[in-house]
This record gives C-alpha cells, sequence and structure tokens, in this order.
C-alpha cells in the first residue's frame, strides 16, 4: 500500500485540511461554552499557556511521526521504534469511534438548523423561545438522529471518495470563508448594547474559578481542538512529501485553530451578556444566543443559514479526518476503503444512538455521574488524548530523537526553537500532562498522602 499512499497536492492543501481537521465544533461550539462555564478569561488564558507549548509541540511530533514513517499511526512507531508505542494508534481507533459517535450527533444538530433557518421557522424568536425549541428538538428520540445518520453519511461519501483530492480542496475554499463569517459575527455581537460585561468576562481573569478540574478540561479541549493525541494528524503527516517545512506548518496550524476559537467565543460571549443569558448555559450556547443574535441584525436569516451551514462544513472536515486513520490502519490490513468507511461509519452512528438519547429520554442513565454522551467526551478529551500525547512526547522526546531533529531540521544543525521542543516534549509534556491527569481526577492528594509529602 505503500507504494500508492496519496500525497497532498501542496503544502498550502495540507495546511487547510490540516486546519480543518483541527477547526470544527470543538472551536466553535465547545469553547465557548467551557470558557463560558470555567470562568472566563482566566480559563483561556490557562488554555492558551497549553496550546502553545504542549499542544503546538505534540503536534509537530505527530506531524513528523506521520512523515518520517509514511505510515498508519499503528504502523508508523513499529516502523520508527519500540512496537509497545503502538499502542497509541490502538487507543486512536478506540478513540475515533467514541469521537465520531458524539461529534456527529453535534454535526446532525447543525444541519437542523441550516434547514430551519433556511426555511424562516426561527422568524419572530426571541431568546427564550429559541432556547425551548432547541431543548425539544435535541431531546426528540428521532429527529436528531435521522441528523446524524445524515452526517455519518456525508462524512463516509467523502473518506470513499479518496482524501487528497475532497479535503484539499474543500479546505482550501471552505475555511477562508468560515473566517471571515467569524469576523463579521464578531463585529456584531460585540456592538450589541450590553455586549461590555461580556468582554470583560472574557478579557479580565478570575483565577478563583480555576481547580485541578478546569484545568484537565483546558488540557483536553487543547488535545481535542488541535485534534491530537489519537493520530489523526500523525495520519495527515504521513500523506506529506519531504519538502515541506514541518514546524512552520505546525505553528500555522495551531495559530489558526486558536484564532477560530477566540473568535468563536468573541461572537458568542458578549451576546450571552447583551441578551442577559447565562454564559454556563453550557452547550446551548451556540444553538439559542447565536440564532438569538442572528434574528436581531438585519440579514439574519441569511447570515445565520450561513453561519450553520459553515459550522456543518468545519464538521465535516474534522469527522473526516477521524475516520481517515481508520481507513489507513485497516488498508494495512487488506481491507478496502469502502468496506472500512462503511463499516467504521455505521459502527460509529450506533454508538451515537445512546449519545443522542442522552439528550432527552436517556438523560437520567448515568455512569461514574454522566450520561452517556459527557461520558463518551470525557473518555476521549480528557484521558485518551491527553495519555496518547503523553506517550508520543515520550517517543518522540526520548525514543526517537536524532531521528525526529533530523526530520525537522532537515541537514541544519537544531537551532533554539528545535532544541525547545524537544525539551517539552521531554520534561514539560510528561510530566504537566500526568500532574494535570492525576489532579483533574481528584488522585493528587492521595498521591501526596502516600508519598508523605
Ligand atoms: N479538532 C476537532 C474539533 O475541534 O472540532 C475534533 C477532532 C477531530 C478531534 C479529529 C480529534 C480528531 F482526531
Amino acid at each position: 500500500m505503500s507504494a500508492k499512499r496519496e500525497h497532498w497536492g501542496s503544502r498550502l492543501g495540507f495546511i487547510m485540511a490540516t486546519a480543518g481537521s483541527a477547526v470544527g465544533l470543538g472551536n466553535i461550539w465547545k469553547f465557548p461554552y467551557m470558557a463560558g462555564d470555567n470562568g472566563g478569561a482566566a480559563f483561556i488564558i490557562i488554555y492558551l499557556a497549553l496550546v502553545f507549548t504542549i499542544g503546538l509541540s505534540v503536534l509537530l511530533a505527530e506531524i513528523m511521526i506521520g512523515r518520517a514513517s509514511q505510515s498508519d499511526a499503528v504502523n508508523a512507531f513499529k516502523k520508527l521504534g519500540p512496537g509497545f508505542f503502538s499502542i497509541v494508534g490502538y487507543m486512536g481507533i478506540a478513540a475515533a469511534f467514541m469521537i465520531l459517535s458524539f461529534y456527529c450527533v453535534v454535526a446532525g444538530w447543525t444541519i437542523d438548523y441550516v434547514i430551519k433557518f433556511a426555511s424562516g421557522a426561527f422568524s419572530g424568536m426571541d431568546a427564550d423561545a429559541l432556547g425551548q425549541a432547541f431543548g425539544g428538538f435535541i431531546s426528540d428520540p428521532v429527529q436528531p438522529i435521522i441528523y446524524q445518520a445524515i452526517f455519518v453519511a456525508l462524512t463516509v461519501m467523502v473518506v470513499l471518495g479518496g482524501v487528497a483530492n475532497g479535503i484539499e480542496r474543500a479546505g482550501k475554499i471552505l475555511m477562508p470563508i468560515l473566517f471571515l463569517i467569524l469576523i463579521a459575527l464578531v463585529i456584531r455581537s460585540v456592538t450589541l448594547p450590553g455586549a461590555g460585561k461580556g468582554l470583560a468576562f472574557f478579557l479580565a481573569p478570575d483565577f478563583s474559578k480555576i481547580t485541578g478540574e478546569t484545568i484537565m478540561a483546558a488540557l483536553g479541549q487543547a488535545f481535542f481542538s488541535l485534534s491530537l493525541g489519537m493520530g489523526a494528524i500523525l495520519t495527515y503527516g504521513s500523506y506529506l512529501d519531504r519538502e515541506a517545512n514541518l514546524g512552520k506548518s505546525a505553528w500555522q496550524v495551531t495559530f489558526l485553530d486558536t484564532s477560530v476559537a477566540i473568535l468563536a467565543g468573541l461572537a458568542i460571549l458578549p451576546a450571552v451578556f447583551a441578551f442577559g443569558m447565562d454564559p454556563g448555559a453550557g452547550p446551548g450556547l451556540t444553538f439559542v444566543t447565536l440564532p438569538a443574535v442572528f434574528m436581531s441584525m438585519p440579514g439574519g436569516i441569511f447570515f445565520g443559514t450561513l453561519f450553520f451551514l459553515l459550522l456543518t462544513i468545519a464538521a465535516l472536515t474534522s469527522s473526516i479526518s477521524l475516520l481517515e486513520p481508520l481507513v489507513a490502519f485497516f488498508s494495512s490490513k487488506g481491507y478496502t476503503r469502502k468496506q472500512i468507511t462503511v463499516t467504521s461509519g455505521f459502527l460509529s452512528f450506533l454508538l451515537g444512538i445512546p449519545c443522542s438519547l442522552a439528550m432527552g429520554i436517556w438523560g437520567d442513565f448515568t455512569i461514574f455521574g454522566k450520561n452517556f454522551f459527557d461520558l463518551m467526551d470525557f473518555l476521549t478529551s480528557n484521558l485518551i488524548l491527553p495519555i496518547g500525547g503523553f506517550l508520543i512526547a515520550i517517543f518522540v522526546g526520548w525514543v526517537v530523537t536524532p531521528r525526529a531533529l533530523k526530520e525537522v531540521c532537515g541537514d541544519d544543525a537544531p537551532g533554539l526553537l528545535a532544541k525547545t521542543w524537544i525539551f517539552i516534549l521531554r520534561f514539560i509534556a510528561p510530566v504537566a500532562i500526568l500532574l494535570i491527569l492525576l489532579s483533574g481526577l481528584g488522585l493528587l492528594d492521595d498521591l501526596q498522602a502516600a508519598l508523605g509529602l
């Protein structure tokens, strides 16, 4: 299979496709409500610090492993180092199914919103009415599952057609449009009367809100948002050729992803305050507050339709990157792209059904105090992805360091940036991830007691 390995048409194509993977529901839907739930600016500062140290370093590590090995996430580790590390690839496969399951549920909601906006169903509704409409829709046992199925089918269709051309072209056209629309929305949101309080919430940190759990949530969000820790970026990196400058690419993807998250927060949180709503309202922020902003502005139906269409597309360029690592791995086992995409799509659809029902009739069914949707999200974002990132950091920082430096620096001697990268992967990322995991799980006190500290 490696003989026929597909490659990106250009470095820009790779950047846009990888940014397409990174930019998705995580930035536009999850980030603003997490910031709202976790103390606003204080959460954002911690998030940014984690993204530009650990996130960026692990991103570059994944791209490097992919390009050096020209292999899928399981075989890449076997090719470059001890086979033990291929556990990252296996965990990634489990994570891909789990993320796809709940991701496609929310992406399904975005399709429903495109239709509702375009058909004028929201005309004349205020924030309260929109809130009720949203609650009614997601708790319905049938409708959201139909939209989820449609979205899974779209994902399968794109991945069936092969990646390089479809994703690359879509990314190049759609990402700039998404950016422009977001900027227009930010301008509208921050100029609403009463938006100032929201801006203050976004910009003035209150560190008393920060706990071990908050930091764990910020780390989980950093990994989720950058698509790290499960081999998606590694797989995309494996379609790169020799020429591309990896460090620059990693930096550009991180910058784009973070800008979109911040812009989404600026589009949504000031509007929340302007409408006197609760910033801690959770997952409903994007689906209730933002529509309320649209309905209060001229051309709102048009902009609302466009926004949710772009959100659907942003979700699609991400869900594709969740399916592609499965294709890359199972095709090394001799299955065809068609067999893998259709089977994986179907299985993740089935796993998504209880996620969708958790919003309504199965809401009371909890495991470890979380409903099924939140459980899938927690297990992947807060556990599997950081553990995957931990192992990737160890692998590149300690096991294959000379090869990694050669891959990133070429024939040049490693400069300060490259040395900092390895330093972060060696010491900062593993220690920080471990401490954050332990404290987020409430185990740090137990550990301190056990060590007699
Ligand atoms: N990064 C995507 C987002 O922020 O929406 C989600 C995601 C895609 C996570 C691909 C993990 C992944 F492998």
